[in-house]
């Protein structure tokens, strides 16, 4: 997000705007916390995780009355255009701030889960994915010398593109995703497979559920049928921070390019997107509301290539 943000800042006073930036996402335009930004204000962030603006999940901009406090405060400023960086509740706050109220709204898809429509990548997602791959590439080493077994847990509590995409890269013998019904039955199987065949470890991932710690749930399952260490691991917040990837970073800045671009066209309503390495634009209509699920024959290629 703050490769976005500069790209954002930067384009913008290109092409003579000015920039507020608000603090702490929705609840920055309720608490009235504001800052100018300028061209310094946005160097040497590139390659730092998370945003310098601080986020949150507001409560109060989810009510009407939260959201007119958040519009008078913007007209108060003489703001014109809101340029917003989340995944789908951020998005649904948008798309309904800007049937509410006469304001330009451009949406930036930024969410580690990568579930949002229409877009084939959220910002984070790839560096979210090859955090994930090289925690279980060390993991893999204890699973290798002491023959254990390890259920390692990544985000994505309604989709399974974390885990997937991980998966894939990393090798694992199995995986566990919210749109495919897990099998206990063939879970065992295929870990006992691998024992049979002399194999020292084996490494199952899942996508969390509502709470963290399903990896823990899981490998007691794992452990009544396999004589086997078993190891749960629970990756959580890890994912969500450090330095982005390079696509992470660039995609951010031909994000925050187009944002300005639409802002300058007096475009609203609409999210930037990537289809095709090409940078779009899509209705919130066609994002808000919906979720973009996982595709299931890579999870049969997971299953393939662990044979
Ligand atoms: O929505 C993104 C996400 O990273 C999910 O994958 C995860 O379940 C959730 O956020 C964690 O949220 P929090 O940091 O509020 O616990």
């Amino acid at each position: 997000m703050n490769a976005c943000l500069r790209s954002v800042v930067r384009n913008a006073v290109f092409h003579g705007f000015e920039v507020i930036g608000v603090r702490n996402g929705y609840d920055g335009l309720i608490k009235q916390r504001v800052m100018p930004l300028n061209l310094r204000s946005v160097g040497n962030i590139i390659q730092r995780g998370g945003t310098f603006l601080g986020s949150s999940r507001s409560t109060e901009f989810r009510t009407t009355r939260g959201r007119a406090q958040a519009y008078s405060y913007l007209k108060a400023l003489d703001v014109g255009a809101l340029i917003t960086l989340g995944g789908d509740g951020t998005l649904s706050g948008a798309g309904i701030f800007s049937q509410e109220f006469p304001i330009q709204v451009i949406g930036v898809p930024s969410s580690i889960d990568n579930d949002l429509c229409e877009t084939d990548l959220s910002l984070g997602f790839d560096t979210a994915v090859n955090t994930a791959v090289e925690c279980i590439d060390r993991i893999r080493d204890t699973a290798d010398s002491h023959g254990r077994i390890f259920v390692v847990e990544v985000m994505g509590k309604s989709s399974g593109h974390i885990a997937l995409e991980t998966a894939l890269a990393a090798g694992v013998e199995y995986a566990v995703i919210p749109e495919s019904k897990l099998r206990e039955k063939d879970l065992v199987r295929k870990i006992q497979q691998g024992v049979n065949r002399g194999k020292s470890g084996s490494i199952v991932i899942v996508a969390e559920k509502k709470d963290p710690g399903y990896a823990l749930d899981l490998s007691k399952v794992i452990c009544r049928h396999v004589k086997r260490d078993v190891r749960a691991v629970v990756l959580g917040h890890l994912q969500r921070g450090g330095s982005p990837s390079r696509i992470d970073r660039n995609l951010a800045s031909r994000f925050g390019a187009k944002a300005v671009e639409l802002v300058r066209a007096k475009k609203t309503r609409l999210m930037v997107a990537v289809q095709d390495d090409e940078i779009v634009a899509v209705p919130f209509q066609k994002v808000v509301g919906k979720r973009r699920y996982a595709d299931l024959s890579r999870l049969k290629l997971v299953d393939t290539l662990s044979i």
